[in-house]
């Protein structure tokens, strides 16, 4: 008794369960009333599908369908036992071999929500879907991409076969060469011998129909992108920048060359574009000017270099300053020193300055390359060759912008230290002599050095007579 009530309750419960969620899976996409997943149909006949919805539903017609078409008409209704449900009839009449495709019916409101069907109007004079035109259409190749000839057809059992002019004759072989009614040939990895004029041919009733298609392999390759200033371009405020970016790519290629800048939004830059050929390659140049410069554009210049799916970019950061100057520091004291002897020194005092200013070295007053040949200016630095003691001295950089009539001196000193010699050692060995004992002797050193030596005497008592 207990059992059989619980089984009672169980099942009702369970039976309420699957209704509820069959109603909620039931139109989670749209249904359209044709349950193949093609239809065929003749031309001249009217195809009609209807579309059945939880929501508003809308057709989606193939692209051989005008938009404003008026052979087309869609009947709207609300449907279902409750009227809860959205229909949508939609017709063509006549139908026409390049009507052939995919009939989509989605959601309005969520777009991949759908229901298809593919649809064939046959046509014994129109096997093709789209009728050839004077001029072949194009097909681009694109490196590791299959190539496709979309020749498609109104009729699903079409004999195609895909000819390379001038007599060439491919057939499908389901693993390289592959035919699909609704999309044409596809080669799978198409090579060098792909390139050139080709065309889908069948026969009707002894006539001979074609599509003709040209293939193209776009040339993308970006060989080189030069900026002609890199790093930092430093600049003053009010003065006109210049940038010139250079595309190297190869013959045939078309590029397109943009640029990022700091004030772009002003568009405060004008760009000129130039092409140029060589002999094996194509030479393009965008040159951005801005002809006064404000603190506002300083920053990073981006030049981006797109050809087809190639990319390239380059850059350099630019630095525009309010006005000249000139900064110059000591960069250990007033004070340096070097060694005599020394193979090279360097005075090199900290210099920051805008443009670049002239730079003169004095050695006490005078012009420092002038005074000896061991001296010359390297940059802003004086470099001391084979360092000599009478290198010390009083040295001054003299640096100026003439242009806009600024100076800056700087004043340093420089001490040689040379190492204490005695110049007896280099006069002779004296021979220890005898001496008188009880006389008076004078012994002399003479020393030399940079700062002045000490000197300090020594004794050492001879060692005994009998030990030697
Ligand atoms: C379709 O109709 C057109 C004109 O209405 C006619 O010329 C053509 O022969 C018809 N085609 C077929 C296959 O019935
Ligand atoms: C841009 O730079 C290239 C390469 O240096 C040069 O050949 C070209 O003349 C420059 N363009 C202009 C307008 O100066
Ligand atoms: C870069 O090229 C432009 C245009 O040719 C030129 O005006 C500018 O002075 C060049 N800049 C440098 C740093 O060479
Ligand atoms: C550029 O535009 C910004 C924002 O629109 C503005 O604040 C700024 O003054 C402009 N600069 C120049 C030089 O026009
Ligand atoms: C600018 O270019 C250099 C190399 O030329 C690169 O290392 C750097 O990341 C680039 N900077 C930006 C912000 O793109
Ligand atoms: C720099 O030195 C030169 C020559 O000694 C002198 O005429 C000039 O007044 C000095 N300038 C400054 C800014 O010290």
């Amino acid at each position: 008794m207990f059992d059989i009530l619980f089984v009672m309750i169980f099942g009702l419960s369970g039976r309420v369960l699957t209704k509820d969620t069959d109603t909620k899976g039931r139109f989670s996409s749209p249904v359209v009333d044709v349950t193949e997943k093609q239809l065929i149909i003749e031309r001249n006949q009217t195809l009609q599908l209807n579309c059945r919805g939880r929501w508003e539903v809308h057709w989606v017609l193939p692209s051989g369908v005008p938009k404003v078409y008026h052979g087309t008409q869609i009947e709207e209704t609300r449907c279902g036992k409750k009227n809860n449900q959205y229909c949508s009839r939609l017709m063509l009449s006549p139908a026409l071999a390049q009507h052939t495709g995919s009939y989509r019916c989605r959601y309005r409101q969520k777009q991949r929500k759908q229901a298809s069907v593919y649809v064939y109007i046959t046509d014994s004079q129109q096997p093709f879907v789209k009728v050839q035109s004077e001029i072949p259409d194009v097909v681009y190749m694109k490196e590791g991409e299959p190539l496709v000839f979309p020749c498609r057809v109104t009729n699903p059992d079409a004999k195609v076969s895909l000819v390379k002019f001038p007599f060439h004759r491919l057939a499908p072989d389901y693993r390289n060469i592959i035919w699909n009614s609704r999309q044409g040939f596809t080669i799978r990895s198409p090579t060098f011998f792909y390139i050139g004029l080709f065309s889908c041919e069948t026969i009707v009733n002894g006539v001979k129909y074609s599509n003709k298609f040209l293939t193209h392999r776009p040339v993308n390759k970006i060989l080189d992108v030069y900026l002609n200033s890199t790093g930092l371009v430093h600049t003053l405020q009010g003065q006109m920048l210049a940038l010139n970016c250079t595309v190297t790519a190869e013959w045939n290629a078309r590029v397109s060359i943009s640029w990022t800048y700091p004030q772009k939004a002003n568009g405060s830059a004008t760009i000129i574009r130039r092409i140029s050929r060589s002999r094996s390659n194509m030479l393009f140049y965008s040159i951005l000017t801005i002809p006064t410069l404000s603190k506002a554009d300083r920053g990073l210049y981006k030049c981006h270099v797109t050809s087809g799916p190639s990319k390239r970019e380059t850059n350099t950061t630019v630095i525009v300053y309010d006005q000249p100057f000139i900064r110059l520091k000591h960069r250990d004291g007033p004070v340096v020193q070097a060694s005599a002897g020394q193979k090279s020194f360097r005075l090199t005092p900290k210099l920051r300055a805008f443009p670049a200013p002239e730079v003169i070295w004095l050695k006490d007053g005078m012009i420092a390359a002038e005074r000896c040949s061991r001296y010359h200016v390297d940059g802003i630095s004086l470099v001391i060759r084979d360092v000599a003691e009478e290198d010390s001295g009083i040295y001054t950089i003299l640096t100026g912008i003439q242009q806009y009539g600024l100076y800056q001196n700087l004043t340093l000193t420089l001490v040689v230290n040379v190492k204490p010699q005695i110049g007896e050692k280099t006069v002779s060995s004296q021979q220890p002599g005898t001496v008188q004992r009880g006389s008076r002797q004078a012994l002399h050193c003479t020393s030399h050095g940079v700062p002045p030596p000490q000197i300090q005497w020594l004794w050492h008592p001879c060692p005994p007579k009998g030990l030697s």
